[in-house]
């Protein structure tokens, strides 16, 4: 067995030193290269960091070196070289999106399958131990029979934060606004919390910024189980709140503010017994998210890698966020329900 995976980040930006910290904070896991397009970019992020820089993809891609490699580039390219990277033998960890439409996702799923390697997509918010108790309550039929369970983003980002970025706000390399990007973690954690969604309708606008995709949606789904929800997002109101999930059943209801339980009103289980506090400020600052999950989800990837079995979050997973919020922007589009195909009708 290897001492430690070497690890190669792709994309040197902000999400980027999330990646690193992680790696560095996990016993068996060493960042041992980097690659991004912009040449001055990737030197100044490998000088904090004594690793190899490499000027070509494809030739990161042939180190032996390398058994792990993390997408961190724009979101367009997501599925592109997450695809070359498990076709030539590597095990990858992409950022949200995995890719930016069905289509894209099937064909990482594809990859990791045919080359029968490991892909893992970035949903960090998953792994905190208020998700943990929620998904238990409900799984457990804590809250009795799930009613309504919804999820509002009511998000601020500056007209700087789209001007500065070539790529942000572009259909074709963020593939979406307020929800593919801000957005994704919140809808995947609503997906978590009550299983698939079999219908949608939806109305999505550009009320604020000068973007070609949506600052802000707002979804009515129908869950498989036969609850109902809502989904919104913006990144246009000022000065930008919480992320806020209220999910009510039968017998019972929780409310979650970004890794907060702030209610948890159940007859049958009162008490909390663990809840951690953790306070972010990701709805009006990009970069105020915690560390925690990046570094679970590189020891997960660790895990997997020396006990030869898969990783929490994998491509399948990450595609069913991607699906809905597609399905999403087809409803908008259209004017009319959208029918999941993953749905039952
Ligand atoms: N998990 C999270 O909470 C979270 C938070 C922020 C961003 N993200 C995701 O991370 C990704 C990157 O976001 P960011 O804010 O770090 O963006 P960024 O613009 O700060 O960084 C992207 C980097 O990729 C590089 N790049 C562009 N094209 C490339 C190519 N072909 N090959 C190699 N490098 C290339 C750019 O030069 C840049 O350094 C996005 O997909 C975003 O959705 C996730």
């Amino acid at each position: 067995m290897k001492e430690k995976y070497g690890f190669a980040i792709i994309g040197c930006g902000a999400i980027a030193d999330f990646h690193a910290r992680a790696i560095s904070q996990v016993e068996d896991a060493k960042l041992v290269a980097v690659y991004d397009a912009n040449s001055e970019i990737a030197l100044s992020f490998a000088a904090k960091r004594q690793v190899d820089i490499y000027d070509d993809y494809e030739k990161l891609l042939n180190s032996s070196a390398v058994d792990v490699v993390n997408i961190c580039t724009p979101s367009g390219l997501h599925a592109k070289l997450a695809v070359r990277a498990l076709n030539a033998g590597k095990n990858v960890m992409v950022e949200k999106p995995l890719g930016l439409n069905v289509k894209e996702c099937d064909e990482v799923i594809q990859a990791a399958k045919q080359n029968k390697k490991i892909c893992a997509v970035i949903s960090q918010l998953r792994y905190s131990k208020s998700t943990g108790l929620v998904k238990k309550a409900i799984d457990e039929g804590a809250i009795g029979r799930p009613v309504e369970a919804s999820v509002y983003m009511k998000y601020y980002r500056t007209p700087e934060y789209y001007s500065s970025s070539k790529w942000r706000g572009t259909w074709q390399m963020d593939g979406g606004g307020a929800l593919m990007n801000q957005g994704i973690h919140g809808v995947d954690l609503l997906l978590h919390f009550m299983g698939r969604v079999k219908s949608v309708q939806a109305i999505t606008k550009t009320l604020m910024h000068k973007i070609e995709v949506e600052d802000t949606a707002i979804a009515i789904v129908e869950f498989e189980n036969g609850a109902v929800g809502v989904i919104e997002g913006t990144t246009s109101v000022h000065p930008g709140y919480p992320r806020r999930f209220e999910i009510c059943g039968t017998h019972g209801s929780i409310i979650m503010e970004e890794d907060r339980i702030i209610k948890w009103d159940i007859k049958e289980a009162p008490d909390i017994k663990e809840n951690k506090n953790i306070d972010t400020s990701g709805h009006c600052n990009p970069v105020a998210i915690s560390d925690e999950g990046h570094i679970f989800q590189v020891q997960d990837m660790i895990n997997a890698l020396k006990e030869g079995k898969n990783v929490q979050n994998d491509a399948v997973s990450g595609k069913i966020p991607v699906e809905l919020i597609c399905a999403i922007y087809q409803a908008a589009k259209t004017g009319k329900a959208v029918f999941i195909s993953g749905g039952k009708s």
